[in-house]
């Protein structure tokens, strides 16, 4: 994601400098290069060498050292990210000071800043520090954080540096396309349990893997999104409206409420094709013989499909075996725009795996039927690639 992307770190005096270690290492994994500009406050609790390790012998410090480093380290930048960033850092930005390579550097840069802001509760809450935050962000500085959490100082309050998954998020979102802007997602998610009595339900293996990947690439290419979800045990991504629900009566009462409001929506869930018929109120108790009688369920997919101004819609197809006749037939008779086959017997593609392997079926604005395969990838890679024909199938339409 953040492939040949050049990134300009700042790390300032807080406590929590030693997990900019960690935020440099996320940074590398995810291809980027960093640079990193250290305060002198900053060497007092993590060492120039620790950092020169992480990021690769790219750090800088003193001003003096290499004289045009405050002007040519931001021109190379992609970003400049201050992780932990001080009330100091902070104040003196907004006022325009430049005493040392990095307020100096923070001034000769024009492109995109985020902060991490950390520090003790009360220097947050503290008026004259707050004027100068809402200053920056006034200017289109944009911050993580901070938390609300326990303190290095003992103590509780909003001030804890924004966990570093967060802030590389937070990267990636500001370094990729926003082409869904605009564009409201519905993406639905996970299992559903069907109860038998209160202590047992049927489910089945959906981990909710895939329908939470779609909804963080759409956030991060500036959709607004709204995730409906099964239970399952991801966190889900920020600054998405998460609807939990159990059942499939439930994922098909929320899905007819909120497909009105979108755009676009695709429905990842593994919802019960059948349920028991009906549920005890009380515990069955243990016998010898049980039988269970299942009723179908409601098709989602298909209600949504007859709705009349109906978004985009895309479905998924797990099958186990190559019976990408059936995806086929469920386009058509479903009468949605786009169907995501997987055979969940194929090896990196089943329930629970972090990889997914899937065939794209769509319809052209004649109505002709296009298959593409993509190769076995990532969940977010392959929430990517859908979001490239999704985008690019609703431009065909709009230039129609
Ligand atoms: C133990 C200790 C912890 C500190 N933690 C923070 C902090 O989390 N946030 C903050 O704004 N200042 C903190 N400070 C104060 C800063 O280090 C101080 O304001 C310093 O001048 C910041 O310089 P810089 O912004 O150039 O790095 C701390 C100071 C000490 C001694």
């Amino acid at each position: 994601m953040l492939k040949d992307r050049s990134i300009l770190l700042g790390i300032t005096g807080s406590v929590a400098a030693y997990k900019s270690l960690e935020l440099i290492k996320g940074f590398v994994k995810d291809g980027a290069s960093v640079k990193v500009i250290m305060t002198e406050a900053a060497k007092r609790f993590i060492t120039p060498m620790s950092v020169e390790i992480a990021s690769g012998g790219n750090v800088y410090c003193d001003m003096f050292e290499s004289p045009l480093s405050h002007v040519s380290l931001p021109a190379d930048a992609d970003l400049f990210v201050i992780a932990p960033a001080t009330a100091n850092i902070i104040s003196k930005y907004a006022n325009g000071i430049a005493d040392n390579l990095l307020s100096t550097s923070l001034l000769a840069f024009n492109g995109r800043v985020i902060i991490a802001p950390a520090m003790n509760w009360r220097m947050y809450e503290n008026a004259v520090f707050q004027k100068n935050l809402h200053y920056l962000l006034s200017l289109g500085v944009k911050t993580v954080g901070p938390e609300r959490g326990s303190l290095a100082c003992g103590e509780e309050g909003m001030g804890r540096m924004a966990d570093v998954e967060k802030i590389i998020e937070a990267v990636r979102t500001s370094l990729s396309k926003q082409d869904l802007a605009g564009e409201q997602v519905l993406v639905t998610a996970g299992p559903t349990r069907e109860y038998i009595d209160p202590v047992r339900y049927i489910s089945n293996r959906s981990s909710g893997k895939m329908g939470y990947a779609i909804a963080k690439i759409a956030k991060r290419r500036g959709a607004d999104v709204t995730l409906i979800s099964g239970p399952t045990a991801i966190k889900p991504p920020d600054g998405v409206e998460v609807i939990n629900v159990e059942t499939a009566d439930e994922m098909h009462a929320s899905v007819m409420d909120n497909v009105p409001m979108s755009s676009i929506f695709i429905m990842s869930a593994a919802v019960a094709d059948f349920v028991p018929a009906e549920t005890k109120n009380s515990k069955i108790e243990k016998k010898e013989k049980f039988s269970l009688n299942l009723v179908k369920t409601s098709d989602i997919l298909e209600e949504a499909g007859r709705f009349k101004n109906k978004p985009f819609i895309a479905g998924f197809s797990a099958e186990t075996g190559n019976r990408l006749d059936r995806a086929r037939k469920k386009l058509v008779n479903k009468n949605i725009d786009m169907i995501v086959f997987n055979d969940v017997s194929k090896a990196g593609s089943g329930f629970d795996a972090d990889t997914n392997e899937v065939v794209i079926i769509h319809r052209d604005k004649e109505g002709e039927i296009h298959e593409q395969p993509l190769q076995l990838m990532s969940k977010e890679d392959v929430a990517s690639a859908l979001f490239d024909m999704i985008v690019s199938l609703k431009n065909e339409g709009l230039s129609e």
